[in-house]
């Protein structure tokens, strides 16, 4: 076996997205276009991989870069050139990967399919697509029975061309000699003046190599340039994500108006809700159901929970099994062990939660001074009366009681209630002279 490597074309300008962050890095389902665009290989042994990538690709990237050899391609002249820039990384005896930057869905099965032909006699294999709207500016591939004769780009294609939907989506796998040889010999002759990397088709040929191609479904294909392009991919990834959480065992009641990132786990028998917005990082255990208009992120739900309407769960949150959150509650980087209920307009942000205990309507941890956070420690059992202000640092051990409308700012002991609110003063008939005064 031959080694593989991976080539990923990321430096163009994408000037289309009118965007100071590099197109590669705009995300689909919380994930960058770029780490889309890998998962193609994500089977496969692949020895090398290597970016090429702009300046500020590198320079925003951070470690989605970290396991790539990168190469620079200072100047933007087309994607022939763009591989050219590493041609010396690659060798005689190894089969080559290019895909793009900015075409997030084909399908490791296609890689395969197409690494198979290249170990069948091929030299060079052409992913292509027949798609549906022939307006789209990719270039045509040009086949005769199973050869590929050549690929026209758009601009320099004439009616009948254009006519044929057989298109390029740029993904092409190589023998590693040929690819090097015909990459030397392209030249910028077209009507962008780039050099194009679809011209190593003919130059090929010409030296009686032999390509051909493998056809794959229209959305495999799909290339990112425009924002237009990135909302319809996203609605794509959507579909997809909708459609593996249903076939694992999830309840939806609206499915089109949930919103998954690509991370988002959901055991089996969870029943979701309309309207749900997952953010990265979540993690929901099976018999849980999230009611409407919840919003979560970075947090581990467990079994049995019951979750909004209009719940926010925010980072580093840990709901253990059978805890109840309710409306308009926020939860942030907090514990909640089994059984806590917050079922009501509450703030709960920096604190451990013991089991069983109830949280009453209107509770606030305030946490921060100003400057700092402050973590609050509530027990397990304890009963937190109506609109509650816990002032952090704080402990409420075991089985207390805080009487509602309490501000803590005293650590309370196991068993104590803590009360703390100004006595009641009633004025005798005072409401009746108050009415006669105003009329
Ligand atoms: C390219 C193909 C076209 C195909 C289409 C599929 C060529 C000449 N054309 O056109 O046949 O139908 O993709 O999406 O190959 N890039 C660089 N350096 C450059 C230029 C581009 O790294 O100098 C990168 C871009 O970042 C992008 C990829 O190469 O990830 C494709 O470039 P783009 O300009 O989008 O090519 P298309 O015009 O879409
Ligand atoms: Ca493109």
């Amino acid at each position: 076996m031959k080694d593989i490597i991976l080539v990923t074309l990321a430096a163009g300008n994408g000037t289309r997205m009118k965007s100071v962050i590099p197109k590669p890095l705009h995300k689909i389902a919380g994930q960058t276009i770029l780490e889309h665009s890998f998962e193609c290989v994500k089977n496969l042994l692949v020895k090398k991989k290597i970016i090429i990538a702009s300046d500020d690709l590198i320079t925003q990237g951070g470690n989605i870069l970290n396991e790539s050899q990168i190469v620079i391609q200072t100047e933007k002249l087309g994607t022939g050139h763009a591989v050219m820039q590493c041609i010396d990384d690659l060798y005689d005896n190894c089969n080559v990967v290019i895909n793009y930057g900015d075409t997030p869905f084909v399908k490791p099965e296609t890689i395969a399919q197409m690494l198979e032909k290249l170990n069948n006699g091929w030299d060079i294999i052409v992913l292509g697509s027949h798609i549906a709207d022939i307006s789209q500016k990719y270039g045509r591939l040009i086949t005769n029975g199973e050869d590929l004769v050549e690929i026209i780009e758009y601009k320099d294609a004439n009616e009948e061309v254009r006519a044929s939907n057989f298109c390029n989506s740029g993904i092409i796998v190589a023998n590693g000699k040929i690819l090097k040889q015909s990459l030397a010999e392209i030249k910028p002759n077209n009507a962008s003046g780039e050099y194009y990397l679809t011209d190593i088709i003919k130059i090929a040929k010409d030296s009686s190599h032999k390509a051909t191609f493998v056809k794959c479904e229209e959305n495999e294909v799909m290339g990112i340039n425009s924002r237009i392009d990135l909302a319809i991919a996203e609605g794509h990834f959507q579909q997809i994500l909708r459609k593996k959480h249903l076939e694992n065992g999830v309840t939806m009641l609206d499915p089109a108006s949930v919103y998954f990132s690509f991370d988002t786990i959901i055991e089996n028998d969870v029943i979701l809700e309309n309207n749900i917005h997952f953010g990265l990082g979540v993690c929901v255990k099976n018999g849980t159901i999230i009611k409407a208009f919840s919003h979560l992120e970075k947090c581990k739900v467990g079994n049995n929970c019951v979750i909004g309407p209009f719940a926010r769960i925010r980072p580093n949150t840990i709901l253990q099994n059978s805890v109840h959150i309710g409306n308009f509650v926020e939860i942030k980087a907090s514990e909640l062990s089994e059984g806590v209920k917050a079922n009501h307009l509450t703030y709960i942000g920096d604190a451990k939660i013991g089991e069983k205990t109830n949280i009453g309507a209107g509770t606030i941890t305030c946490n921060y001074d100003g400057f700092e956070k402050h973590k609050t420690q509530i027990g397990s059992n304890v009963f937190v009366g109506s609109n509650t202000c816990f002032i952090a640092p704080i402990n409420v051990e075991d089985s207390a009681i805080t009487a509602a409308g309490s501000v803590i700012s005293k650590n309370v002991p196991k068993n104590a209630i803590a009360i703390e609110r100004s006595e009641q003063k009633n004025i005798e008939n005072a409401a009746e002279r108050f009415r006669k005064k105003k009329k």
